[in-house]
């Protein structure tokens, strides 16, 4: 008998890692979504901690690092998780050893092995990328200095909740280029919307994006003028100016004082046009409460989303999706 006559005849299939939208497939993204909606009306009126039936994570653990701040993606994935039947270890990066300098790929061995999916919340990208390159299990991106796929997943969620299917239709962003941005012009792609862009030049998205933007044909536009990016719009989109990371705090807040969203903004989008933000939001800077506390405002059951996305992506991660 040959040494490897007992070994499987096909290659190990590859791991599913979530880093973000532009590599995936339109479809998948699709069917994540749909699962999203599905379990999220299957659990309606059930307490928080009760799990899906189906539990496709149990047996499962994910391991959380975080190199930043968070609220809602800690306590997301961490109720996600436990709704799917799984459980979850967290712990920020100054914690563990990485923070003293134990190299990225190490850690992904290490942890390879004890859990069987990670989050990481970076500092950089690269992290991320070096993480999910070494590791032997899913890697899901919980944000980066260049992207916040899980975010986008969950603001998409809400927007179908309540205006129907995103594709065809306009999306503003006002404000900063920066990693939430980022992914909005990765999903214009994959999900078929418009996605119109305010900001100032100064603070362009990154030019890889730009770059895919530009490739889209027409499907992402550039302006400097919030009400051109905004009037007709479906939804209008903002973030904090000042994002985890940046410290040209001044410059930037004066940069930005003309892209606020007030009301004289949000009366410039369609009749029906909502609002969404990923939060935390800076009351008074991106945007004021009269928006964000107003009628069209969808900020909360967009953070609740971050729950119901991120259990779609995890089932997608652990194969059954
Ligand atoms: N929107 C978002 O990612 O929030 P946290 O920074 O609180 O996780
Ligand atoms: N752009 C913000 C998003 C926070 C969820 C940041 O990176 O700080």
């Amino acid at each position: 008998m040959s040494l490897s006559s007992g070994l499987p005849s096909t290659k190990p299939a590859a791991v599913r890692h979530f880093l973000d939208l532009w590599r995936m497939e339109a479809a998948d993204l699709r069917a994540i979504l749909d699962d999203a909606k599905a379990r999220k009306a299957a659990r309606a009126g059930w307490p928080k901690g009760r799990v899906d039936a189906d539990a496709p994570a149990r047996d499962r653990v994910l391991a959380m690092i975080f190199e930043k701040h968070s609220t809602r993606t800690r306590f997301s994935f961490d109720a996600a998780m436990r709704q799917l039947g799984g459980d979850v270890i967290i712990s920020t990066s100054a914690d563990m050893q990485l923070g003293r300098g134990e190299p990225i790929e190490d850690t992904a061995k290490v942890l390879s092995r004890m859990v069987d999916a990670v989050m990481i919340r970076a500092n950089t990208h690269e992290d991320l990328e070096r993480l999910a390159l070494a590791a032997t299990v899913p890697v899901i991106n919980g944000l980066t200095d260049r992207s916040h796929p899980c975010q986008i997943l969950a603001d998409l969620l809400t927007f179908e909740e309540h205006r129907g299917p995103v594709a065809g239709r306009t999306l503003a962003w006002v404000g900063d280029g920066n990693n939430v941005c980022a992914s909005f012009i990765h999903a214009a792609g994959k999900f078929g919307f418009k996605l119109n862009i305010a900001c100032p030049t100064v603070y362009h998205p990154d030019l890889t994006d730009l770059a895919r933007a530009a490739e889209m044909q027409g499907r992402v536009e550039m302006t400097e003028d919030p009400r051109e990016a905004v009037r007709g719009a479906d939804c209008v989109i903002t973030d904090t100016w000042v994002s985890m990371g940046d410290t040209d705090h001044d410059e930037r807040l004066r940069a930005f004082e003309p892209y606020q969203v007030d009301t004289a903004l949000m009366d410039l989008a369609a009749k029906d046009g909502v609002f969404l933000h990923c939060l935390p939001a800076h009351r008074g800077e991106e945007v004021v409460d009269a928006v964000i506390d107003g009628p069209r405002s969808l900020v909360w059951e967009e953070a609740e989303n971050r729950i119901h996305a991120q259990k779609s992506v995890l089932a997608w991660c652990f194969g059954a999706i």
